[in-house]
């Protein structure tokens, strides 16, 4: 049995750690906010080479309060992606704005930045006619723990003046060389703010539900602060309305011990990647993943493309393989979005991509046995053994 996942092993070599800092959250009856959150908070920060950070409950509060904090609400659109998790859209929803969606890259999956100027090269033309929102802003999503092309998608809010949030819900630590700057930038440091998920499974994970804005403007942490607490910088005195989406001081305990292994971990992730490029070499009806040399992926996920992905996936569960899909419908193509003005055939590459991907076993702990035993498999399965 090789699992899609292993989250038991990284909780058993900490768990005395972990089991300290719950006892003494019991103790001291310290459950909401407190040192460990505001600790907690600097340090990761740190991590992003950003000023501020600011911990709420989930990477969708996450998405959700930045972009109310950046001003974005009702007649206003966020272009993002169709090849993301729903989160993504939701939280554009919950902010009162319209998504909208622009293809990807069909090589890194990511944003293409062209894709995003002739978007909104159209919509500023004379002949656009008339829409009930704005472009005002643009989420991309660095998917898989692979940065999007951040220097050229700047490039581009700045001409049609629009605010950038990154969704690095899946890219603790991820790195990206700016050229612009001429030196390497973490994922989360670049936008006017970051959403990062802390959901278990991620890169880094809670042990529950978490997630952080990051971000280099004062005012956008400030407002963030105050949204996951009812609008209260000072208890009872409300200054807006708010939501209820605090991070609790046990997972911020529980981010601060893993926090300290995350580099360690990431490193782990991108061999077992380049090991599994390597043992795939130049396998017949297989594509590996595209790292540009301007990016440090963290592999959040390891993703192959084949004609026969269905099949295969079928395959390796017969073989005790755990894989996944990430994600199996575009957006646009969901249900929840049936009334949208998109249909079929508006983004070719998202919805080839979404047939065609397949998700590895991808974990620190992934030995050399396994993913020789994985790659063999599915060689075994292309072949037609
Ligand atoms: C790309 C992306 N955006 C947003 C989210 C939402 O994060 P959370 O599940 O913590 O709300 C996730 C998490 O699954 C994600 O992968």
């Amino acid at each position: 049995m090789i699992p899609f996942l292993d989250l038991k092993t990284p909780h058993i070599e900490l768990e005395e750690e972990l089991v300290q800092v719950f006892r003494e959250a019991l103790r001291n009856a310290a459950f909401i906010g407190g040192p460990q959150v505001e600790a907690f908070e600097n340090e990761f920060a740190e991590f992003c080479g950003t000023k501020y950070c600011v911990g709420v409950n989930s990477g969708t509060d996450a998405l959700r309060f930045a972009l109310i904090a950046a001003g974005i609400g009702p007649g206003d659109e966020v272009i993002t992606v169709p090849n993301t998790f729903i989160a993504t859209t939701e939280a554009i929803s919950q902010a009162g704005a319209t998504p909208s969606f622009v293809d990807i890259d069909e090589r890194t999956y990511n944003m293409d930045p062209q894709k995003l100027k002739d978007y909104l090269r159209k919509r500023s033309a004379p002949s656009a006619g008339r829409h009930a929102s704005r472009p005002k802003a643009v989420i991309p999503v660095h998917l898989y723990g692979q940065p999007a092309d951040m220097d050229a998608i700047l490039e581009i809010a700045d001409q049609y003046h629009l605010i950038v949030i990154e969704d690095a819900c899946q890219a603790h630590g991820a790195g990206y060389f700016s050229k612009k700057e001429n030196r390497w930038k973490k994922a989360g440091s670049m936008g006017l703010a970051a959403a990062f998920s802390f959901y278990p499974g991620k890169n880094l994970g809670a042990c529950g539900e978490g997630g952080a804005v990051t971000t280099n403007d004062e005012e956008i942490a400030q407002k963030v602060r105050m949204l996951r607490d009812h609008g209260q910088i000072k208890k009872y005195f409300h200054d807006m309305e708010g939501y209820n989406g605090r991070l609790d001081a046990i997972q911020a305990a529980t981010l601060r011990i893993k926090l300290r292994h995350l580099s360690d971990w990431n490193e782990k992730r991108q061999q077992n990647a380049h090991r599994y490029n390597e043992l795939f070499g130049q396998s017949d009806g297989v594509i590996t993943p595209y790292e540009p040399s301007w990016t440090r992926a963290v592999y959040h996920l390891y993703i192959i493309r084949t004609s026969e992905r269905d099949r295969l996936q079928q395959f390796l569960s017969q073989q005790a393989i755990g894989t996944g899909l990430h994600y199996p419908i575009p957006l646009h193509l969901q249900k929840a979005y049936s009334e949208s003005r998109y249909t079929a055939g508006d983004f070719p590459i998202s919805e080839k991509v979404a047939s065609t991907i397949l998700s590895l076993p991808m974990f620190p702990e992934l030995t050399h046995h396994q993913q020789e035993f994985v790659v063999g498999r599915i060689k075994e399965f292309l072949s037609g053994e």
